[in-house]
C-alpha cells in the first residue's frame, strides 16, 4: 500500500490544510491529549566525541506521549533518530535534560520499555514460543502462567501455528511479529521501534503496518515509532515528530488528520497528501538528506 501514494504531492492538486481536522479525528486527538503522559523527552541533547571534535547530535528535543498514543520520530539519516530512541530505552545517556517514563527520570534500560530493532533479535536456539516466554519468565513467572501468556500473544500476532518452530524457520516478517509479540509479553508501559520494518519487502512491510494498527487497536500499549518512510508514519501515527539534521532538532510535530481506522484506500485522500505535502516541505526545506525519502 505504500507504493500507491504518488512520489511527490507537490503537484498542482488543490490539497487541503494539513491542519485541517474532521470531528472525528479533532475527537479522537484531544481524547489522547485527555489520556496520562507515559513518556517526556525534556530538552534532550547528546553530544559525541567525534574525531573531528565534539558532534551534536541531539538538541533541545522535546516532546510528550500520552498513554495509547502512537507518535512517530522521522529525519534524515543520520539526524539522531536511533540516539533518541535509543537515550529513551536507557541504553544510552543524554548529555542534556531528562527523559521521563511516568514521571520518573530514565536511568537505564527497564522491562517497563520494549524495544523492537530493524535487525532480527530472536535467540535462534529458542523457539517461537521460548523467545516470547523469555521476558516473563525473567520476572520471575512461572512456566506455566510464562507459557500461557506467550501464546495469548502470538495469538495477537497471528503466530499460534509457529509456536514450537524456530526462528530460522520463519520469514522476516513473521520474525518482526514474534519480536513484537516477545516485547509485549513484558507488558511494557511503551514499545519501542526503531524502523523495525525497514529490512522488509514492500508487501510484508505493508501486512506488518497492518499488524501494529490491528493490535494498538486493541491492546493499552504506547509506541515511540522511528522510521524515514513517510507513508508509513503518516498511516500509523496519530502525531509525527519531524527532525532536522545537524543537530538533530525538532522542526515541527505534526497532528495526522487521516481518520481512524486507517485503511490503504487513505493513502490519496486529501489529508494524507496534505501531511505528506506538509513533511515534504519540511525535509526538503531543510535541504539535507533528502534523498533518503525519495523511497519511502
Ligand atoms: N557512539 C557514537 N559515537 C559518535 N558519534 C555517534 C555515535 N552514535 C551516533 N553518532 C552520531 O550521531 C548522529 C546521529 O546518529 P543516529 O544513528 O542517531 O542517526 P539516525 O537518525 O538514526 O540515522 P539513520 O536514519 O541512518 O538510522 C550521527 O552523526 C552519528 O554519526
Ligand atoms: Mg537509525
Amino acid at each position: 500500500m505504500t507504493a500507491s501514494a504518488p512520489r511527490s504531492t507537490r503537484s498542482a492538486i488543490a490539497l487541503p490544510s494539513y491542519r485541517e481536522q474532521s470531528p472525528a479525528v479533532a475527537a479522537h486527538l484531544a481524547a489522547i491529549r485527555a489520556r496520562p503522559v507515559v513518556l517526556t523527552v525534556g530538552s534532550v541533547g547528546r553530544v559525541f566525541d567525534g574525531p573531528q571534535g565534539p558532534v551534536t547530535a541531539l538538541s533541545q528535543i522535546e516532546f510528550e506521549v500520552h498513554q495509547r498514543e502512537l507518535i512517530s520520530v522521522i529525519g534524515p539519516s543520520g539526524c539522531g533518530k536511533s540516539t533518541l530512541i535509543r537515550i529513551v530505552a536507557g541504553l544510552e545517556s543524554c548529555t542534556e535534560g531528562a527523559v521521563l517514563l511516568d514521571g520518573q527520570p530514565v536511568a537505564g534500560p527497564g522491562p517497563e520499555r520494549g524495544m523492537v530493532f530493524q535487525s532480527y533479535t530472536l535467540f535462534p536456539w529458542l523457539t517461537v514460543k521460548r523467545n516470547v516466554m523469555f521476558g516473563p519468565t525473567v520476572k520471575g513467572l512461572s512456566r506455566a502462567v510464562a507459557e500461557h501468556k506467550a501464546l495469548e500473544w502470538l495469538e495477537v500476532v497471528g503466530l499460534s501455528k509457529f509456536a514450537d518452530h524456530y526462528p530460522n524457520q520463519l520469514s522476516g516478517g513473521m520474525k518482526q511479529r514474534v519480536a513484537i509479540a516477545r516485547a509485549l509479553a513484558n507488558e511494557p508501559r511503551i514499545l519501542l521501534m526503531d524502523e523495525p520494518f525497514g529490512a522488509l519487502d514492500a508487501q510484508t512491510r505493508c501486512s506488518m503496518q497492518d499488524h501494529l494498527l490491528r493490535i494498538c487497536a486493541s491492546v493499552d500499549v504506547t509506541v515511540l515509532f522511528i522510521t524515514h518512510d513517510l507513508d508509513e508514519a503518516i498511516h500509523l501515527s496519530d502525531r509525527i515528530v519531524v527532525l532536522g539534521a545537524h543537530p538533530g532538532r525538532v522542526l515541527e510535530v505534526i497532528e495526522v488528520p487521516v481518520p481512524r481506522p486507517r485503511s490503504s484506500e487513505q493513502f490519496l485522500s486529501g489529508p494524507f497528501l496534505a501531511t505528506k505535502a506538509r513533511l515534504e516541505e519540511l525535509i526538503h526545506g531543510q535541504g539535507s538528506g533528502s534523498d533518503d525519502f525519495a523511497a519511502a
